[in-house]
């Protein structure tokens, strides 16, 4: 049984009153939820017109997509070239507002291309779904049963499943195992589902549920979770690629990075940052093609802690040149439901030309490699400022209202005399100006 400390911290709960202007909030149309807003917060005329500015997605569908809608929220939308891909060519649509990433990605590409650029494999699109049941006699032996009875559970889901037939998708097995958890012992049974080129959470989580009520019968318990894991051991990707020597920088600069992969290997707090930075890439690529990026994390992260190491490994070859390998659970799609809704990430698929799952998996697995080749390179060389702050003194420049013929020259000026700052690019300008 669950046991917890009570808690001695005090809650009260607040009055009703600071409820009431949220009330039926979901219901109201855009503008209406505006006005509520601009009264509770504050907001002036200016913000709401913000709010309602129109941007390549539609307030309207926008309010189709999520709910409480107010507004779209724009970020830059960048485009990474060079990536050679399994022989093709790719632009690689990115969507991201850390600066120096996209450039990260297309360098580590561009120096690539010279060994051939990057070369990929992929399992399958299969992914898992999860039933949790739980008020079973004996969670081990509900689980021997259920394996044994598997071909009969497997006809079942496939009935259920029988959806997935119009795009060639399929129910491909089951698994029974019991575990125990704070609450008591569980059966635990997964399915496996060839979900073709959708990333397929809404399928498997349709199979998982229709699933469940079957499953109670089976084994006597209760269903409680139904739900696919983002931890698709079934649907892995890998991307490899070789930098030579010498457009590292030489011999010197491929131990460095060598020494810093083995840094992210050795220590847990290191390779934290080390996956955020192959993430930077990855998570830009699934944005720009409307893909759940939170999927993509919870995936790698994941993988990178059950392995207990990094997900990317490196050696140095016989010819001195730098070899480098990604290997990750991948769940993406070129099909399904934002990308249609939302037309940026329509258009993200459209540049990006992926066919496939596979395609597009193999893509997004060369970003992350080229991204982390690209941090420690950078990392274990010059350091990852120089190049932030060089695009920092631009967005400086521009914002004091630098125009792009001016651009250079301010930042130059700024960072030669040491003022990398508003007033620094207020100062540069009147200066060339005054030239
Ligand atoms: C910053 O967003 C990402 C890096 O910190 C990644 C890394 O340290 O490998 C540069």
């Amino acid at each position: 049984m669950a046991t917890s400390k009570p808690s001695k911290e005090k809650r009260t709960a607040p009055s009703d009153d600071s409820l009431s202007a949220w009330s039926g909030f979901y219901k109201k149309h855009v503008f209406e939820r505006q006005q509520i807003l601009a009264r509770v917060r504050g907001l002036d005329e200016d913000d709401v017109a913000l709010l309602n500015k129109e941007g390549p997605l539609p307030l309207s569908t926008a309010d189709t997509i999520t709910e409480n809608v107010i507004g779209t929220f724009a970020l830059p939308f960048s485009v990474a070239p060079y990536f050679l891909v399994n022989g093709k060519e790719y632009a690689v649509p990115m969507v991201i507002e850390e600066p120096s990433v996209v450039a990260a990605a297309s360098n580590a590409a561009k120096m690539a291309r010279e060994k051939g650029g990057f070369i990929t494999k992929y399992s399958g699109s299969i992914m898992t779904g999860q039933i949790q049941i739980m008020k079973v006699a004996d969670a081990k032996a509900a689980a021997s049963k259920l394996t044994l009875e598997r071909e009969a559970v497997l006809a079942e889901a496939r009935e259920v499943g029988k959806f997935l037939e119009v795009f060639g998708g399929s129910v491909q097995g089951m698994a029974a195992r019991s575990a125990i958890g704070p609450t008591g012992p569980m059966l635990i049974v997964e399915f496996t589902v060839d979900v073709k080129d959708a990333m397929g959470a809404n399928m498997v989580n349709t199979i998982m549920e229709r699933m469940a009520p079957l499953l109670e019968k089976r084994t006597g318990g209760k269903a409680r979770l139904r739900i696919l894991t983002n931890l698709s051991m079934n649907r892995i990707v890998s991307a490899s690629a070789c930098w030579s020597a010498q457009s590292l920088g030489g011999e010197e600069a491929v131990d460095a990075i060598l020494d810093a992969w083995a840094f992210a290997m050795a220590d847990p707090f290191r390779r934290a940052t080390h996956h955020k930075g192959i993430m930077n890439g990855m998570d830009a690529v699934a944005l720009a093609t409307g893909n759940d990026w939170r999927a993509v994390e919870a995936g790698a992260h994941s993988y990178a802690a059950i392995k207990g190491a990094s997900i990317t490994t490196y050696r140095k070859n016989a010819d001195g040149d730098l070899e480098g390998t990604i290997t990750l659970p991948l769940a993406v799609g070129t099909v399904g439901g934002s990308m249609k809704a939302n037309p940026c990430a329509a258009l993200g698929q459209k540049i990006l030309g992926a066919k496939s799952s596979e395609e597009l998996a193999g893509v997004m697995a060369s970003v992350g490699l080229a991204q982390n080749l690209a941090d420690l390179k950078a990392l274990s060389t010059e350091g990852i400022q120089a190049g932030h702050m060089r695009l920092h003194a631009r967005h400086i420049a521009a914002v004091a209202g630098a125009n792009p013929q001016e651009l250079d020259r301010v930042v130059e000026w700024m960072s030669a005399n040491k003022k990398v700052d508003a007033n620094g690019a207020k100062e540069a300008l009147a200066e060339l100006r005054s030239k």
